[in-house]
C-alpha cells in the first residue's frame, strides 16, 4: 500500500509497542519486528538470561546491531523496540534517518499494572514467564520511575506522541493511523491520485488521494482563498484529526479557526445549525472565506447547509471521512438538516469548491460505519455498474475483514462511485 517510512515504536516497558506495533503493521500492510524478539530468537535464550549470563553491555550491543540490521534492510516496516533502545546515540540517530518514531506515552504504576497483569495471565496459561532484568529488585515501580526519568528527555524527542492511558490498543493504534495520515505522513508512493471535474455551477474538483487529508493546505492553496478558513468537524473526528490539521494549516500560513459538534445524527438539527451561525457571527466570517466541512455525512450536509445559508453563501469544500460520505452524501451537492418531524426535511443544493476525498481516512472508520458505506458502493455496483460490482466479488474478503487495504483499489472505486453519482444525479440539476 502507501509507503511512508519504517515506524519505530519507542516507550517503557508495558507500553504496549509489541501489541500496537503488530496492530498497526496489519492495518497499514507493512512487515513487523519485535527488536526483543530477534535478539533472543538469535540468542536462543530469554531476555533475563542474556542479561543473566552476557550483562546488559553485552544485551545493548546485541539490541544496536539488530536494530541497524532491520533499519537498514527494510524502508516500510513496523518495529517495536526495547525500552532501553534511545539510551545510546547511534539507535536515535539511526531511528531518525531510517524512520518515524512513535513515542508511546505511559506513567509507571500504569505500566507495572500492565506487566502484572501479563505475568499473571502467562502463568494462568501454564507459561513460566520471565520478569524483566531492569525491574527486578524490590521495588519494580521505582525501577520504572527511574527509567522514565532518565530516559524521558529521548522519548519526548519522538516525531509523534500517543498517550496510551485508558484506551485500549486498538484506539492507540486507530489514533496514530489518523496522526499519520492528517500530517502527511501516509502518502502514497508513487502518489495514488485521481482528480475528477464536476461540472455544475462553475465546476469543482472531486480529488481522491491516499493520504490526501495531510495536504489539504497545498489543495486549499489552488482555490486562492483568504488565509482564514472555518474547519468544522464532529467530536469523534475532533479526538483523531482535529488538532494535526489545524496545525499543517498554520504552517502553511493559514488562520484556521475549530468548531466541533457532538457526533451523531443528533447534531443534524435546527438547534446545532444556530449555534453553528452564532459562532460564525461571533467570528466575524466573511462572504469570501472558506468553511471546511471534515466528517461524515453528517457534518458534511450540517455544514453544507450553513455554508449555503450564512451570508447567502459563502465557500465550501468538503472533506468527507466515512466511506458513505466518501461515495455519496459529499458529492452532488445535497445539504440539509433534520426536522422533529422528519429526516432531512430542511435542506437545499449548494455545491462546494472542492471535494477533497482521502480513503485512508477509513483505516480509523469504525467497522460497522465502513459496513453501512459498503451496502451504498454495492448498490452502485448493482444498479449502475455490472464491471464495480464484479470487483467487489472478487475482492469481497478484503475489502470487508479490512486486513492490509490495498490503496490503490480503494481509491480506483471510491472515483469510480463519484463518477456513477455524477451521472446518476445529473437528472435532478
Ligand atoms: N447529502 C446527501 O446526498 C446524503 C446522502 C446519503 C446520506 N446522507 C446523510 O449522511 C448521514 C450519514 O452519514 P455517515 O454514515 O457518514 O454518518 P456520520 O457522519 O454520523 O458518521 C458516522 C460515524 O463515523 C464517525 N466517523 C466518520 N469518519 C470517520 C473516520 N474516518 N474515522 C473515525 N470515525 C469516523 C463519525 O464521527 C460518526 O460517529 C446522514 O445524516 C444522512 O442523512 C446525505
Amino acid at each position: 500500500m502507501a509507503a511512508m517510512h519504517n515506524i519505530f515504536l519507542i516507550g517503557l516497558p508495558g507500553s504496549g509497542k509489541s501489541t500496537i506495533g503488530r496492530i498497526l503493521a496489519q492495518r497499514l500492510n507493512k512487515p513487523f519486528f519485535d527488536i526483543d524478539v530477534l535478539i533472543e530468537r538469535e540468542c536462543g535464550e530469554h531476555i533475563s538470561t542474556i542479561f543473566e549470563h552476557y550483562g546488559e553491555q553485552y544485551f545493548r550491543s546485541c539490541e544496536s546491531r539488530l536494530l541497524a540490521q532491520v533499519a537498514q534492510s527494510e524502508g516500510n516496516a513496523v518495529v517495536a523496540t526495547g525500552g532501553g533502545v534511545v539510551t545510546k546515540a547511534e539507535n536515535r540517530s539511526l531511528i531518525r534517518s531510517r524512520g518515524v518514531s512513535v513515542y508511546l506515552m505511559v506513567d509507571p504504576q500504569t505500566a507495572l499494572d500492565r506487566l502484572n497483569r501479563q505475568h499473571h495471565e502467562k502463568q494462568a496459561q501454564g507459561e513460566v514467564p520471565e520478569i524483566r532484568p531492569l525491574l527486578i529488585g524490590s521495588d519494580p515501580l521505582k525501577s520504572l520511575r527511574t527509567l522514565l526519568q532518565d530516559r524521558s528527555i529521548w522519548y519526548e524527542d519522538a516525531h509523534f506522541t500517543c498517550s496510551t492511558l485508558n484506551k485500549s490498543v486498538q484506539r492507540v493504534a486507530q489514533e496514530i493511523i489518523a496522526m499519520f495520515i492528517s500530517s502527511g505522513e501516509l502518502v502514497g508512493e508513487p502518489p495514488i491520485l485521481d482528480v475528477q471535474r464536476i461540472h455544475v455551477d462553475k465546476g469543482y474538483n472531486a480529488v481522491v488521494e491516499w493520504g490526501g487529508l495531510g495536504r489539504l493546505p497545498l489543495h486549499l492553496k489552488k482555490l486562492n482563498l483568504p488565509p482564514r478558513v472555518f474547519l468544522i468537524t464532529d467530536s469523534h473526528i475532533h479526538k483523531l484529526y482535529a488538532s494535526m490539521i489545524m496545525g499543517t494549516l498554520s504552517s502553511a500560513g493559514f488562520e484556521p479557526q475549530l468548531y466541533t459538534v457532538p457526533a451523531g445524527e443528533v447534531s443534524k438539527s435546527q438547534e446545532q445549525l444556530s449555534a453553528l451561525y452564532d459562532w460564525l457571527i461571533k467570528q466575524r466570517a466573511e462572504r469570501g472565506e472558506a468553511i471546511i466541512a471534515l466528517g461524515g455525512g453528517m457534518v458534511g450536509d450540517l455544514v453544507g447547509y450553513a455554508a449555503a445559508t450564512y451570508l447567502r453563501g459563502v465557500p465550501l469544500v468538503q472533506v468527507p471521512t466515512s466511506l458513505l460520505a466518501q461515495v455519496d452524501s459529499a458529492i452532488g451537492g445535497k445539504t440539509g438538516i433534520n426536522h422533529v418531524m422528519g429526516k432531512n426535511l430542511i435542506g437545499t443544493f449548494y455545491h462546494p469548491r472542492l471535494v477533497l476525498v482521502d480513503p485512508a481516512t477509513l483505516l480509523t472508520l469504525p467497522i460497522r460505519e465502513r459496513t453501512e458505506g459498503w451496502a451504498e458502493v454495492v448498490k452502485y455496483g448493482i444498479i449502475l455498474d455490472t464491471e464495480l460490482f464484479a470487483r467487489l466479488e472478487e475482492y469481497a474478503d478484503t475489502l470487508r475483514e479490512f486486513t492490509n487495504p490495498p490503496a490503490t483499489l480503494l481509491c480506483q472505486i471510491v472515483m469510480n462511485c463519484i463518477a456513477l453519482s455524477r451521472s446518476g444525479a445529473g437528472a435532478t440539476e
